[in-house]
């Protein structure tokens, strides 16, 4: 096994953990460095893995408590704690979330309290194309104008699920009366506090609709300018799946995006344990 290193995936975020092993059960020492790491870096990279839905539950677990997903149908069987995202099929039925997260968001930017992070494991991958996409808010935040950063501070923005399902999510069955209920809108600040670094990082992603303050017009203006600006090539990281690829990604400080393939010629099957969060704190800006 090589020596334990954190190697960057750009010049900015991200980083490649070498060293460690393939199931992830490692002494207090790693963990520690590779916790470390992952804070620092926002995302992280690990390659060649072999791990039982076991492992990788608790390897995320020593990060902090598990969210399980719901609905709770495309959670691995007998794991609720692992969602299955993808178009594999057993039995003929499909038991992964199709076509999930396509378009930049953080985990759980919907909910009061979002998830804090998610590690999404290749278990098949297609030969070309699903890739994902990372961006980093932190460096958003930093490069953003100073006016923007004037007219964004202190305001928080609206998060609907509600209003954007059918939107985002075409493919799948309207919302229920029941899950309409469970999934209010929520607003969070814009300018976001890292709780455990304290780092500030642009925090909007699509399911953000409504600024406050601002009329319907304005707001979703805003939105918009903040979007593209946080998707400029020089914030994104593009991961190129291989099988037993694992991405350990901070949902505080970055955001992704899955990517299409081609769906009847290969099958995705990714495996997501997701880190339990805390109500977004709001950054002062100077
Ligand atoms: C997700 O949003 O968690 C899914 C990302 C992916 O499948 O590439």
């Amino acid at each position: 096994m090589p020596a334990l290193e954190f190697r960057p995936l750009t010049p900015t975020f991200g980083a490649e953990a070498i060293g460690v092993p393939p199931t992830l059960e490692m002494d207090d020492a790693t963990f520690a460095a590779v916790e470390a790491a992952w804070l620092r870096h926002g995302i992280l990279l690990f390659r060649g893995l072999d791990m039982t839905p076991e492992q990788h539950i608790a390897f995320t677990r020593r990060l902090g408590p598990l969210h399980i997903m719901h609905p709770l149908h495309f959670n691995l069987p007998g794991y609720p704690e692992v969602l299955v995202i993808g178009n594999a099929q057993e039995g003929g039925k499909a038991i992964g979330l199709p076509r999930a997260g396509m378009g930049f968001h953080s985990d759980g930017e919907d909910k009061a309290i979002p998830n804090a992070g998610s590690f999404l494991y290749g278990v098949q991958v297609p030969d070309e194309e699903g890739d994902t996409l990372f961006a980093d808010m932190l460096g958003a935040w930093d490069a953003l104008p100073a006016e923007l950063k004037q007219k964004v501070a202190g305001r928080r923005a609206c998060y609907s699920r509600l209003r954007l399902h059918h939107v985002h999510y075409p493919h799948l069955p309207a919302l229920t009366e029941e899950q309409k209920k469970e999934r209010p809108d929520v607003w969070h600040p814009i300018a976001r506090r890292h709780p455990v670094t304290g780092r500030t990082s642009l925090f909007i992603g699509r399911w953000a609709c409504e600024v406050e303050g601002m009329d319907k017009e304005e707001g979703e203006a805003l939105i918009k300018e903040l979007i593209a600006f946080s998707q400029q090539p020089r914030f994104i990281y593009r991961h190129h799946w291989l099988k037993g690829d694992a991405v350990l990604w901070d949902n505080r400080c970055t955001q992704h995006c899955a990517t299409g393939f081609d769906e009847a010629k290969y099958t995705r099957r990714m495996q997501r344990t997701t880190l339990e969060g805390s109500v977004p704190l709001l950054a002062e800006v100077a």
